[in-house]
């Protein structure tokens, strides 16, 4: 995959160099390319912003830097590729979303300051997405967020035997407790059913823990859930030794 990011302040990507989205890097399964959008502005000072016809308060990003830096990207042709705008008007960014983007060829983050666009930016943009509910100041953090969990997906990033698709959220569902070494501390016991060997017991217990969980801390997840039977039975028995 190809990630473009088209930004003023390229050297916060330095991050994404590090840890396992550094890793995907050197072993060529992304690769990101950071553009400042302020090397394209057509006036003597370089600014990229200017205030906004009809009055108000703030500055807006101006269209044509950004625009200009978008054309001169690399394979414009390409098939799968989403253009994505760092807004907090966006719709919601979640884990389903993170799929969805990691089945694309290249992603095109536009990073925005200020007080927001100047509304032609939109004409190249595929997804208007925001981080959440708050205002952070720059499209930068939201864009990594987003590259970090979409990576997540992509096969080969999380190394052999992990998969995005056993995390919390991919099912609508919070990840199960679990435990490692050793089997008491101070006082603290592992279930025993952990340590039972039983596979499909443990199965059980994770599925029924899973779904107390999300019950409890997210119910509005399970709005969105296709119970089984199974899991509408543990719901029941769940309901019945809580209250
Ligand atoms: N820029 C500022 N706040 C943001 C948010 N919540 N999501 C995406 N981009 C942003």
């Amino acid at each position: 995959m190809k990630i473009d990011i088209l930004t003023i302040f390229p050297k916060m990507f330095n991050t994404l160099n590090e840890s396992l989205i550094g890793k995907a890097q050197e072993k060529k399964l992304v690769e990101i390319n950071t553009v400042d959008f302020r090397d394209y502005t057509d006036n003597k000072h370089n600014t990229v912003d200017d205030s906004p016809y009809g009055g108000g308060a703030g500055m807006l990003l101006q269209a044509q830097p950004i625009l200009d830096a978008f054309d001169a990207l690399e394979n414009k042709d390409i098939k799968k590729r989403r253009v994505i705008l760092l807004d907090p008007a966006g719709k919601k960014f979640d884990q389903k979303m993170a799929q969805d983007f990691a089945e694309s060829d290249n992603l095109v983050f536009i990073c925005g300051h200020y007080e927001g666009y100047d509304e032609r930016v939109k004409s190249v943009v595929t997804d208007e997405v925001s981080i959440g509910d708050y205002v952070v100041t720059g499209g930068e953090l939201a864009a990594m967020i987003m590259i970090d969990a979409t990576l997540r997906f992509v096969p080969g990033v999380l190394g052999n035997n992990v998969s995005a698709y056993d995390d919390s959220f991919s099912n609508d569902l919070l990840e199960f407790p679990q435990y490692t070494r050793p089997a008491e501390y101070k006082g603290m016991k592992v279930p025993e059913v952990l340590m039972s060997g039983n596979h499909e017991l443990i199965r059980k217990w994770r599925l029924k823990e899973s779904l107390k969980k999300t019950f409890l801390k997210r119910p509005d997840l399970l709005e969105n859930h296709q119970f089984s039977d199974e899991e509408l039975v543990m719901l029941k028995e769940i309901k019945q030794e809580l209250f």
